[in-house]
């Protein structure tokens, strides 16, 4: 069976290992990603037939709509806003539910964070990235469509893979209260979930945390990098990083910078983790098996010494 994904926000580099993830598969998955700068995209995935590239903007209904036409489901991130402001993550989702309901998509399916649920918009966590998902799920939730909604934890190649340098020297760069505790999800899960599960075995209709099961400590973290890696791996104390990110603020502020946004959720995980719950997810699909961070971080040490000892 051939299924057709019309990727929404999934042309950057967060949404590369999802569609990785998508195109090594064992099922056969056209990918139909949406692109302001298709070219880009296009070279990104040139070894790869089943990718399909429509130009357009995810800020424009009429793009989204060509992109869901016909599609089997519809996979949406959303792209955050800077400066710690919901408002503009919030717009383009507006304007995607409007595209997608225009092309009558089958399914949408989107990926949000943990704790949603607390509350609702009206427990705002004044985390602009957090809180734009609250807000988006509700838009989902009352837009009429047949919709999924994945809870992330922690995305494994976000967080450890762009830091194999500094890992492999001893170092992970977390500087929080090493009291908190995370969950964590690889990208390429979310693929093979929405392939195996969601679109060849019958939509979700509704949220589920997405998470692998275990609950990491920081202590626990550094105790399964050290073993993936084979030597000590140690987690940057919160002093004095974490007071000097928060000093940068103003400055990445001005220079609208990722870190405005991502500064505030380092100071939420540090006051709060971020955990979710996998029971819901292991009694609804007991046969889909999440990959835990372990096997995660040996894959990435392992790869990367191979890919090592044949450049030496
Ligand atoms: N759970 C985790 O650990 C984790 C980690 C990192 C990120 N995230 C989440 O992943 C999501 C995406 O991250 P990101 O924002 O860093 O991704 P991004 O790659 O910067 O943005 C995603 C896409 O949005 C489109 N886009 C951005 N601004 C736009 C605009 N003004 N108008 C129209 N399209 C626009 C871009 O498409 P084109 O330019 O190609 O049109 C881009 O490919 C966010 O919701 C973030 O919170 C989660």
């Amino acid at each position: 069976m051939t299924i057709t994904i019309a990727a929404l926000g999934c042309s950057g580099s967060v949404a590369a290992h999802i569609i990785h993830g998508f195109l090594n598969l064992e099922e056969d998955v056209t990918i139909r990603i949406l692109a302001r700068n298709p070219s880009v995209v296009e070279q990104r995935y040139s070894q790869h037939k089943n990718v399909e590239v429509i130009q357009g903007s995810m800020s424009d209904p009429d793009s989204v709509a060509r992109a869901v036409e016909k599609a089997d489901a519809a996979f949406l991130i959303t792209p955050m806003g800077m400066n710690n402001d919901p408002s503009s993550e919030i717009a383009i989702a507006e304007k995607n539910l409007q595209g997608a309901v225009r092309g009558n998509v089958r399914h949408l399916i989107y990926a949000s964070v943990l704790r949603c649920d607390d509350g609702g918009a009206a427990n705002a966590t004044g985390v602009g990235i957090l809180d734009a998902k609250v807000s988006i799920e509700e838009m989902i939730a009352s837009s009429g469509l047949d919709y999924s909604i994945l809870r992330c934890g922690s995305y494994m190649e976000d967080v450890f893979d762009p830091r194999l340098n500094m890992l492999k020297m001893g170092a992970f760069l977390f500087p929080i209260d090493r009291r908190q505790t995370f969950s964590y999800t690889a990208q390429s899960d979310i693929s093979k979930f929405i392939a195996q599960e969601l679109v060849s075995n019958g939509p979700l209709n509704g949220c589920i945390d997405f998470v692998e099961p275990g609950v990491y400590s920081i202590a626990q973290v550094e105790e399964a990098l050290s073993s993936a890696a084979g030597f000590r791996i140690r987690t940057t104390p919160k002093m004095p990083i974490f007071y000097i990110f928060k000093a940068l603020l103003p400055i990445f502020g001005w220079m609208q910078h990722r870190f405005s946004s991502v500064i505030p959720l380092m100071e939420y995980f540090d006051a709060f983790g971020y955990t979710g719950n996998s029971k819901s997810l292991s009694t609804k699909y007991p046969t889909f098996t999440m990959k835990s961070l372990d096997d995660h971080l040996k894959e990435l040490f392992l790869t990367n010494n191979q890919v090592a000892k044949k450049q030496n």
